[in-house]
């Protein structure tokens, strides 16, 4: 593909990363995702939803589509409406990354913020009800509604085809649930062609999509905050494991990628490497162990990779991040290959 005219021409076809490999084969792969225009595996979804409702007639010339969102799917929206003339309201929150907003409004998104409740809880349902309501009052908006929308996880089918081309099989997928469409999407897509792998989730100690208690958590994008319904995204046919990783546990793995191998992943995609590495070898020897990396930790300067906004919540824990550096160290094949090298 040598030349593009529109900026969804260049979705897909991410890289994968090798992360971690073990002595009986088993090695954890990360499919970047960040390598998506807007850094960002959402824009897949968000591309396939807005052509799924022209598909059925839910969006005409110049409509308006209204999407509660914490930032990525924001970003997609913001890029699709750009490209197919439509207006884009994105719906958020105070917590909401400061520069993924001012993307969306640099691509002609108008912000609509939620009251501001004062506390450090997620504000996603009351995204979604405003949302919702603002939709049913203008005759030509479309509310694309990710978490009970299937084109949602029709939008990662393509990640599927591009793992068993790239790997041929994939034994093991390890991911972080948000709406359920990254890892759910891609899992139904794979036995399709069929590969069956061992499918586990990953969500934030706090959410809810595994079961409680409920609770705050700061891990972005990811996981289904109390108060909040579980999609219909959520396939749990399709799950063999829900996992639940902290918040000191995910950034810590970030910030030990980010410092052994240069590769800055976000707070959720750490999470998920957090739980492989520290499984890897529980898993049966020979694996191919798959985790998507919904967004890079260029978004999270402010927080995860900021050691006063870490401290102030009390997320930096030493002897976390010293075994994720050991594990690493253990692991990967870029650090193994240094050995005896200096
Ligand atoms: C930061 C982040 N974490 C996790 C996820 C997984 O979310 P979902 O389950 O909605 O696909 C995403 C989606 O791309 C994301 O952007």
């Amino acid at each position: 593909m040598a030349l593009v005219t529109r900026v969804t021409d260049l979705i897909g076809n991410t890289p994968l990363f090798e992360l971690a490999t073990t002595d009986t084969g088993t090695r954890l792969l990360l499919k970047l995702e960040q390598f998506n225009p807007t850094g960002a595996a959402k824009i897949r979804m968000a591309r396939e939803m807005v052509l799924d409702a022209e598909r059925r007639g839910l969006l005409s010339d110049g409509g308006h589509i209204i999407e509660s969102t914490s930032g990525n799917t924001g970003l997609g929206l913001a890029v699709v409406a750009a490209e197919r003339g439509y207006r884009f309201t994105a719906v958020v929150d105070h917590h909401a990354c400061k520069d993924k907003l001012r993307a969306m409004q640099a691509m002609g998104a108008e912000l609509v913020f939620v009251a501001d409740d004062g506390d450090d809880s997620l504000a996603t349902s009351a995204r979604e009800d405003l949302a919702e309501a603002m939709a049913a009052a203008r005759p030509d908006a479309y509310f694309t509604e990710q978490h009970n929308n299937d084109a949602n996880a029709l939008g990662y089918y393509a990640v599927a085809e591009e793992l068993l081309s790239d790997l041929g099989r994939v034994d093991i997928l390890l991911s972080a649930v948000g709406t359920g469409g990254s890892l759910f999407g891609t899992a139904r897509r794979l036995r399709e062609l069929g590969c069956r792998p061992q499918v586990i989730g990953v969500e934030p100690v706090g959410s809810i999509a595994f079961g409680g208690p409920g609770g705050p958590y700061w891990q972005s994008g990811t996981g289904t905050p109390p108060g909040a319904t579980v999609g219909t995204a959520v396939d749990y046919s399709l799950l063999d494991e829900g996992v639940k990783v902290s918040d000191v546990e995910a950034f810590a793995a970030a910030r030990a990628v980010a410092k052994k191998l240069g590769l800055l992943i976000g707070g959720s995609a750490g999470g998920s490497v957090h739980a492989g590495l520290t499984r890897l070898e529980q898993f049966p020897p020979g694996s191919t162990v798959v985790t998507i990396v919904c967004d890079g930790g260029e978004k999270y300067l402010d927080t995860v990779f900021d050691e006063d906004w870490m401290n102030d919540r009390d997320l930096l824990d030493e002897s976390t991040e010293k075994d994720m550096l050991e594990l690493l160290d253990r692991y990967s094949p870029a650090r193994r290959d240094l050995v005896g090298v200096r």
